[in-house]
């Protein structure tokens, strides 16, 4: 997991030839005479990112993605004056952009307070967006009405990571089931109890669960309830917030694994949120790594465990605990605290904390560019 990333210098060994021979390229680059004058440095990059915004919002929409979003930017007010005008923001998701195929996994992750769920919430449009386009089953839905939404949040749900506070404690399983059922009409009145006690076979809950209370049940079965809830509307997209991190581990796997039945058998598409890297390995098609609000390597899972390409990545992947005591790991550093997302570190975010960082890294952003199909990052190293 990010937390247990250990802080020692990492040894340029045959592990990391690429970081080792990037160094060299950086090293020439940095002239020792060159000034950095960082506001103009800051004043390029964000008159490059307008121009690319401006271009990539007008392009089609990929006709083959059920989820596009495009600069996806979300603040929050920080500061107010007393008259209510916003002195300081915080910038949770900063300029993310990917596309999702249906019946695909993305995987997302990255340490506390990245934005992970922040990303995924304004995805569904729980938070407003700031900036950027969300293109869903082909329509955009950036601006939505929220006349328009009720209908669309039938196709795009959630799944959170507590299922002891996620349902109301008053309702018993088959009411909790059958509300939204009715409410999105999703089978005619006289149906809906067959439909929902379908449901609840599928989501490994016992038909006589229908009558008790949430209270009555485990972390592991009150997930499932969740899970069937966030199901019973026949949604095409489910985020899932960390679903297994606050239950025992001896239940995690049941419920991965349930996840990708429904999965298979539904023909659903997951964003799929986690600290676990080894959950995400396992559940996702695609990976995204994010940093401090921003998403610093995207692509396909093969692409970015047998190549990661940034050096937050390789930190992150390098933690992963090895089964075979006999593989010696070796372990990327990295030093130092998360910085503040509110007051986050200039050029590259991730150089207060990397190993392989130079002068430029300080003073200049480096550009979110695709280096081989479908894989994404963003580090002077990679040229
Ligand atoms: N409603 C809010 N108002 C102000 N700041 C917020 C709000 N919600 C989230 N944030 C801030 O946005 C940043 C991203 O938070 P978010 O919850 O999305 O992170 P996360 O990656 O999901 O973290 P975790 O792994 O701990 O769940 C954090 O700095 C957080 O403090
Ligand atoms: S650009 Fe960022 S990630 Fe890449 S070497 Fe510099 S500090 Fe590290
Ligand atoms: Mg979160």
């Amino acid at each position: 997991m990010a937390d247990e990333i250990i802080t020692q210098a990492p040894e340029a060994t045959e592990e990391a030839p690429e970081a080792a021979a990037s160094d060299v390229a950086i090293e020439k680059k940095d002239a020792p005479e060159q000034v950095w004058d960082d506001a103009a440095e800051e004043a390029k990059f964000l008159a490059q990112r307008q121009q690319q915004i401006a271009e990539d919002l007008a392009k089609p929409f990929d006709p083959e993605a059920l989820l596009e979003v495009r600069h996806l930017r979300k603040c929050f007010p920080i500061k107010k004056t007393i008259t209510g005008k916003v002195t300081q923001e915080l910038v949770a998701v900063d300029d993310i952009s990917f596309k999702l195929k249906p019946g695909e996994t993305l995987g997302i992750v990255g340490e506390s307070g990245c934005g992970k769920t922040t990303m995924g919430r304004t995805i569904l449009k729980l938070h407003p967006s700031n900036g950027g386009q969300i293109i869903f089953d082909g329509k955009d839905i950036t601006n939505a009405k929220s006349s328009e939404m009720r209908e669309i949040r039938q196709r795009m749900q959630i799944i959170f990571q507590d299922p002891y506070s996620s349902l109301p404690p008053r309702s018993t399983v088959g009411g909790i089931l059958s509300e939204p059922v009715a409410v999105h009409k999703i089978v005619p009145k006289s149906e809906i109890k067959d439909y929902v006690m379908d449901l609840m076979e599928k989501c490994g809950l016992r038909d006589y669960y229908y009558e008790r209370y949430p209270h009555e049940f485990s972390g592991g079965q009150r997930q499932r309830i969740c899970i069937a809830r966030a199901l019973s509307v026949n949604p095409k997209l489910v985020v899932c917030d960390e679903p297994v991190s606050a239950l025992d581990v001896s239940i995690q796997a049941q419920i991965i694994n349930l996840l990708k039945e429904l999965q298979l058998s539904m023909g659903l598409t997951y964003l799929f949120i986690s600290h676990d890297l080894s959950v995400v390995k396992f559940i996702s098609d695609k990976i995204g790594v994010m940093y401090l609000g921003s998403m610093v390597e995207f692509g396909a899972k093969r692409d970015i465990f047998a190549n990661p390409l940034h050096p937050y990545t390789k930190a992150l992947f390098s933690a992963i605990p090895n089964p075979n005591p006999d593989i010696k790991m070796n372990r990327i550093a990295l030093a130092g605290d998360i910085p503040s997302p509110a007051n986050p570190p200039k050029g590259c975010r991730f150089h207060t904390r990397c190993p392989y960082a130079t002068e430029i890294c300080k003073h200049v952003t480096p550009e979110y560019k695709e280096y081989e199909p479908g894989h994404f990052a963003s580090c002077h190293l990679l040229g």
